[in-house]
């Protein structure tokens, strides 16, 4: 074991050193996470300030204690940002108060039953033949682009969008995006990708102010649908309107657009780099890949197994409410953790050779890359759903689909809680 530790962060014994930005923990972050949870299982990181929380029973019981372990800092920018890019995210009046992930009041339980509403299991298995039918029509363009060019990005032409759309049709906000609302899906992927790494990522200064203006004009559209937000409305917005706060007050305008900032980004981007991860692991499996469209169950249970060992959604945190210890690790109030979800689920004291894909074993749906208690994701039936349409659908209609390039050669994006490749490119196999 690593040692005990003091409250300001001192290590008495052996210290490994992870950075979580560098090329190659996100390549391979394995290695790492088992160091960590073998040595030094509460890990102050100097770089960034958090506390690293690797062990499944650990992070479990943090997930499950949420007025000791608040959720507070779950939506603030990892870096310090610069004057130029905070001053572009004040001109829009950029704030995002406590709605969802980042509340810890009484308010949350009335927001989070409103839109666990608008995801509830009989919603998303009626959303099931669009899934299907958005993939055929991604396909066919997959197909083109392979006829024309001989290879193509699955995250360019399926990933991203497919669940944009699907996401925006279940909130109702299917009419309020798209051409001619000024927000595409495009420039709705481009302001959630600015999004993320600015608030999850470790960008140079000088590229701050771009990404801050990118995210200050999808606040800006986002005030455009709060001002359209009334009671009565379909879907999201008039839900939004129509809410009353335990003290019976209704939601700010403020409230409204951090509602539909964090639903739009949960939904898209987690769900597309999911996509993205699967496709990749899976198309890299040439065995695999045909059967999954063919053997009941097996894109079901394969896609469970991945979201356990490859969640696109790597980390999350929480803020220490009082003086705590984990493990045996004494930490004060206010202290910042880094929840290693993705270390979770490689945890061996919970999955038996964690490293091995075995769809159907032990405890398969066991792990936390949803979370658990109070913040869990209620967006993880639709994210399971997506995922096993999709791939079911994409290997019965392109068995012999195969990727074009190595593994290796693939970018990543790796920021503090998010993981996947930004492209997959594909081709026909010939033989
Ligand atoms: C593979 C896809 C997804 C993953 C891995 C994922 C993961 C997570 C995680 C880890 C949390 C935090 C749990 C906690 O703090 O305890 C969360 C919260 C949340 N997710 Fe997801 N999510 C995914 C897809 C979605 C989708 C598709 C939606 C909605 C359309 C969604 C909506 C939300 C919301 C609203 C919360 C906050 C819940 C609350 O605070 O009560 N997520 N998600």
């Amino acid at each position: 074991m690593g040692g005990e530790r003091t409250a300001t962060g001192e290590r008495t014994g052996g210290c490994p050193v992870v950075d979580l930005f560098s090329a190659d923990f996100t390549a391979d972050p394995w290695p790492a996470f088992a160091r960590l949870q073998h040595t030094a299982p509460v890990h102050h990181d100097p770089a960034t300030g958090l506390w690293l929380v690797s062990r499944y029973g650990d992070v479990r019981r943090v997930l499950l204690d949420p007025e000791r372990f608040r959720p507070d800092n779950t939506l603030d920018a990892v870096v310090r940002m610069s004057v130029p890019a905070l001053r572009h995210l004040a001109a829009a009046g950029f704030a995002l108060p406590p709605t969802l992930a980042n509340n810890g009041t009484d308010r949350h339980a009335g927001l989070r039953r409103l839109v666990s509403g608008l995801l509830s299991g009989s919603r998303v298995a009626a959303a099931a033949p669009l899934v299907e039918r958005l993939t055929h029509r991604h396909l066919d363009a997959v197909e083109a682009a392979l006829t024309a060019h001989g290879r193509c990005d699955l995250v360019a032409t399926l990933t991203r969008d497919l669940p944009f759309a699907v996401m925006l049709d279940l909130l109702g906000l299917g009419a309020d995006a798209g051409a001619g609302t000024g927000a595409d899906l495009g420039t709705l992927a481009r302001w959630n990708d600015a999004s993320l790494e600015l608030f999850w990522g470790r960008p140079p200064r000088a590229r701050q102010p771009g990404l801050a203006r990118l995210a200050a004009d999808f606040f800006t559209w986002l005030g455009g649908l709060a001002d359209r937000a009334e009671p009565g409305r379909p879907g999201l917005l008039g839900l939004l309107a129509a809410h009353r706060h335990p003290d019976g007050t209704p939601l700010g305008r403020q409230e409204i657009i951090a509602v539909c900032y964090f639903m739009i980004i949960a939904g898209q981007a987690t769900t597309g780099q999911m996509l993205a991860t699967m496709l990749r692991r899976a198309l890299h499996d040439t065995a695999l890949w045909p059967r999954l469209g063919g053997e009941p169950g097996l894109a079901r249970a394969w896609a469970e197994e991945m979201l356990r060992r490859e969640p696109p959604l790597t980390a999350w945190r929480r803020v220490t409410a009082a003086p705590v210890r984990i493990g045996d690790t004494d930490l004060p109030a206010g202290a910042p953790l880094l929840l290693m979800l993705a270390a979770t689920g490689s945890d061996p004291d919970v999955f038996d050779a964690p490293h091995a894909l075995r769809p159907g074993r032990p405890r398969a749906r066991d792990h936390l890359s949803f979370g658990i208690g109070r913040h869990r994701c209620p967006g993880a039936a639709l994210a399971r759903m997506e995922a096993r349409v999709v791939l079911r659908t994409v290997s019965r209609r392109c068995p012999t689909l195969r990727l074009a390039r190595p593994l290796s050669e693939e970018p990543l994006l790796g920021l503090l809680s998010f993981r996947a490749p930004t492209r997959v490119t594909v081709r026909l196999d010939a033989g």
